[in-house]
C-alpha cells in the first residue's frame, strides 16, 4: 500500500516506520493517524515481523496533533467524530512491541504518541512536552494519565501547567525514557534493540508486553496473580522447552514461536 504521510520499511525482523509529514514537523492529522493504524495492523499480523520501531525525522518525533486541522472544530465536530479515541488507540492493541525512536521535538500529541509505545529510546536531541495549556485546550490522548505514571505527579504537573520542555536527559532521569544515544545512532540503536527482541520468542515477548501493561490497569495482587497464570502457561510452549534445554546444553535457542 501506498502511504502519503509515513514511510515503511523493514530491516531484518523489525518493521520500521516514520511519520513523514516533515513541513509540519510531522504534525499528527486524521489521514497520518489512519495510515499509522494500518502499517502497524499490517505489522503486528506479519508473521516474519518480530518488533516495530516507530520513529519521525531529525527535528521532530511529532510536534503534537495537527493545530490548523482542529482549530475549528466545535464541541460536537469532536464528540461526535470521536476525535482522538477513534484512530489513535490503535496503537495499544498492537500485540507485538512497539518502540518509540524520538528525534527532536515529542510535544503534546508527540509525546502522548511516544508514551504509548512500550518504550522510549531517545536521542540526546529529543524534547518532550504537554504545551497544550497554551493552546487553550489539554492534552486529549492520555498526557494528563501516561504522564504522571511515567514522571510522577510533580513533574507531570510542571510540564502540562508551565508547557515547558524537558530534554532527553532530564527525561530519562525521570523514567520516561529508557535509554538515551547521540542523535545520529538512533535508529541503528532501536533497529538493534528490536532486532533482539524479534529473536526471542513471539508468544513469550507478547506475555511480557500483556503482563507489564496489566501493572497498569490493576491492583499489585490481581497484576501479580495475572503474571503468575502467564508464567504457568508458558510451560506449555515448545520455545519454553527449546529455551531452558539451551541454557543446560550451553548453545543459544532456536525458538520455534510455539
Ligand atoms: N500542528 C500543525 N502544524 C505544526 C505543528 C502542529 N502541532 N507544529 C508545528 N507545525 C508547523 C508550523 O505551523 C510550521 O508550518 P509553516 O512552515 O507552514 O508555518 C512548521 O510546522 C514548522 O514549525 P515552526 O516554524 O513553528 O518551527 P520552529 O522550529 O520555530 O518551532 C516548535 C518548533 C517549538 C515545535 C513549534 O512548531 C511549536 O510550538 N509547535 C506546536 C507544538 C504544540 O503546541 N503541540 C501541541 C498540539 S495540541 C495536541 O497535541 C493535542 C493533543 O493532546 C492530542
Amino acid at each position: 500500500m501506498e502511504y502519503a504521510n509515513i514511510l515503511v520499511e523493514v530491516q531484518g525482523k523489525v518493521g520500521l516506520i516514520r511519520l513523514n509529514r516533515p513541513k509540519a514537523l510531522n504534525a499528527l492529522n486524521d489521514e497520518l493517524m489512519d495510515e499509522l493504524g494500518i502499517a502497524l495492523q499490517k505489522f503486528d499480523a506479519d508473521e516474519a515481523i518480530g518488533c516495530i520501531v516507530l520513529t519521525g525525522s531529525e527535528k521532530a518525533f511529532a510536534a503534537g496533533a495537527d493545530i490548523g486541522a482542529m482549530a475549528g472544530y466545535s464541541y460536537m465536530d469532536a464528540y461526535k467524530g470521536d476525535y482522538i479515541t477513534r484512530n489513535w488507540e490503535q496503537i495499544r492493541r498492537i500485540r507485538k512491541p512497539v518502540i518509540a525512536a524520538v528525534a527532536g521535538y515529542a510535544l503534546g500529541g508527540g509525546c502522548e504518541l511516544a508514551m504509548m509505545c512500550d518504550f522510549i529510546i531517545a536521542a540526546d536531541s529529543a524534547k518532550f512536552g504537554q504545551p497544550e495549556i497554551k493552546l487553550g485546550t489539554i492534552p486529549g490522548a492520555g498526557g494528563t494519565q501516561r504522564l504522571p505514571r511515567a514522571v510522577s505527579k510533580a513533574k507531570a504537573m510542571d510540564l502540562c501547567l508551565t508547557a515547558r520542555m524537558m530534554d532527553a536527559a532530564e527525561a530519562e532521569r525521570a523514567g520516561l525514557v529508557s535509554r538515551i544515544v547521540a542523535a545520529d545512532k538512533l535508529i541503528d540503536e532501536a533497529i538493534a534493540a528490536a532486532t533482539v527482541i524479534a529473536g526471542m520468542s513471539l508468544p513469550i515477548v507478547m506475555m511480557v508486553k500483556e503482563s507489564i501493561n496489566r501493572a497498569y490497569e490493576s491492583t499489585l495482587a490481581e497484576g501479580v496473580q495475572f503474571e503468575r497464570r502467564l508464567f504457568h502457561s508458558t510451560f506449555g510452549t515448545e520455545d519454553q522447552k527449546e529455551g531452558m534445554r539451551a541454557f543446560i546444553e550451553k548453545r543459544p535457542p532456536n525458538f520455534a514461536n510455539k
